[in-house]
């Protein structure tokens, strides 16, 4: 547990569900108020807002789209009109697709770019005006992937968001390190949530993931939060423009592991 993150005021972006949903309930659980959003699971977003209401928490699901500039707007005014203030904003909506880079369509592409990338920028940027106009010390952490450093054939427009995450990240912890503005990002590898849900339930499919993870499980959604939670905390106060991968050894080259080569 942090205490020092009692009290304190959190957005997490796609916290109805899979990882996001593990963060919302973790930071919930430090006594942080959390403010989540949807953008069509509206039953999911407030499912999760009631429960951590029930379990004693502050916490409010909102309507708002990542991927827009009223969107990140929204998200920012609600955690003020609730709860006063901002002080972790967590970028961690993400959507995937598979096709073939000679097939993806325009259209696609556009919209996994919008979600992963150009919503953490809006996202960054609504929450770092806000800290430089309060002259507020913040904290924002992306969600990235393995995929910001493993090339993921058929998934190409997803690897390249990711990759993006990285060095925009990167580029705003040093712009704004001046400032008390902290950036990091997480790059989980295989997690259990609804995005694999799929894809895990084909044991052939779930046995080729497994056989890329030297850790030998799929990792649990608490295990990503649980490293978003020691970020927006002060313990990890001298960290910045850093990714930590939670991935079970995923990007270490698996292939490698009895010294082949
Ligand atoms: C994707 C998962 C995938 C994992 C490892 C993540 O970024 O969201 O679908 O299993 O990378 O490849």
């Amino acid at each position: 547990m942090y205490p020092d993150l009692s009290g304190k005021v959190a957005v997490v972006t796609g916290g109805s569900k899979g990882i996001g949903n593990a963060i919302a309930r973790r930071l919930s659980e430090e006594k942080m108020s959390v403010v989540i959003n949807y953008n069509h699971d509206r039953c999911g977003a407030e499912e999760t807002a009631e429960s951590l209401r029930k379990a004693g928490g502050n916490a409010v699901a909102i309507r708002a789209d990542v991927g827009t500039e009223k969107g990140a707007r929204a998200l920012l005014n609600a955690a003020i009109e609730h709860f006063d203030t901002l002080d972790v904003w967590i970028n961690n909506a993400g959507i995937e697709k598979q096709s073939p880079t000679h097939k993806l369509s325009l259209e696609d592409w556009n919209r996994i770019i919008n979600v992963n990338l150009t919503g953490v920028f809006l996202g960054s940027r609504t929450a770092i005006k806000y800290f430089l106009n309060q002259r507020k010390k913040g904290n924002i952490i992306n969600m990235s992937s393995v995929h910001q450093r493993i090339p993921w054939p058929t998934f190409a427009h997803y690897a390249a968001s990711k990759g993006g995450v990285r060095l925009f990240s990167e580029t705003i912890a040093l712009e704004y390190a001046k400032n008390g503005i902290r950036v990091n990002g997480i790059a989980p590898g295989a997690i259990n949530t609804p995005i694999n849900a799929e894809k895990f339930s084909d044991p052939n499919q779930k046995q080729s993931t497994l056989d890329l993870i030297p850790i030998d499980y799929i990792g649990k959604p608490e295990e990503v939060a649980a490293v978003a939670a020691w970020l927006a905390s002060g313990e990890s106060g001298y960290v910045t423009g850093a990714t930590i991968f939670v991935d079970g050894g995923m990007s270490l080259y698996p292939e490698f592991e009895e010294g082949q080569g």
